[in-house]
């Protein structure tokens, strides 16, 4: 028998949280973190991050208000936003661990462009002007401009699903061009 729907009202706004955290373990999301000028340097694990416009590019990340990287990001005039790949579940963990210095060895960084400390050994990066802040909530969504981007050309991404960090299956690497 189909289990009955969750049906969301006003009175029970916990019951509505609970039920939309679990709905959300069936999504699959990319791993990234983010990055923001600062003394000291400012970085964050997320899954919140996804293309809102090709033209003019602009990609979007959500932070929770409450979070120690927010006093930062709301200020940042940029940010980095990596994709990780799936050999990088440790940095994805470090990223995510409150009180320590996520930036510390074996993290590998260096200074970028406009302060942006730049990860090392990603799929993927963006170095990204903020365009807007807008709260929602508990969380801003924040709207940046790509202007510098960098992508591996083989690689497989850091999923998360379920709660658990996690891999494409039937992931190939493209064979190497034969050239004639
Ligand atoms: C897989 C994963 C995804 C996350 N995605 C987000 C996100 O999109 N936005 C966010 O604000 N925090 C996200 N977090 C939480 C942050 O990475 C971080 O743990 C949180 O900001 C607590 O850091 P703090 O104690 O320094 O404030 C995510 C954590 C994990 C493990």
């Amino acid at each position: 028998m189909t289990k009955p729907a969750h049906r969301l009202s006003p009175v029970d706004a916990d019951a509505d949280a609970d039920a939309l955290r679990t709905l959300l373990r069936h999504q699959a999301s990319t791993v990234v973190v983010v990055t923001a000028p600062g003394t000291p340097a400012v970085g964050f694990t997320a899954t919140s991050f996804t293309s809102v416009s090709l033209a003019p590019p602009i990609i979007s990340f959500c932070l929770n208000l409450g979070s120690s990287s927010w006093p930062a990001v709301s200020r940042s005039r940029y940010v980095g936003v990596h994709l990780l790949s799936r050999q990088q579940q440790e940095l994805a963990r470090t990223f995510a661990t409150s009180g320590i210095d996520r930036f510390a060895a074996p993290t590998r960084w260096r200074l970028g462009p406009e302060g942006v400390p730049m990860l090392e050994d990603t799929l993927a990066w963006l170095l990204c002007r903020v365009i807007d802040r807008v709260t929602v909530g508990d969380h801003a969504i924040v709207l940046a401009e790509p202007e510098q981007l960098w992508h591996a050309d083989v690689g497989s991404p850091l999923l998360y699903h379920r709660g658990r960090y996690a891999n494409l299956a039937d992931h190939v690497e493209p064979t190497a061009r034969r050239v004639a």
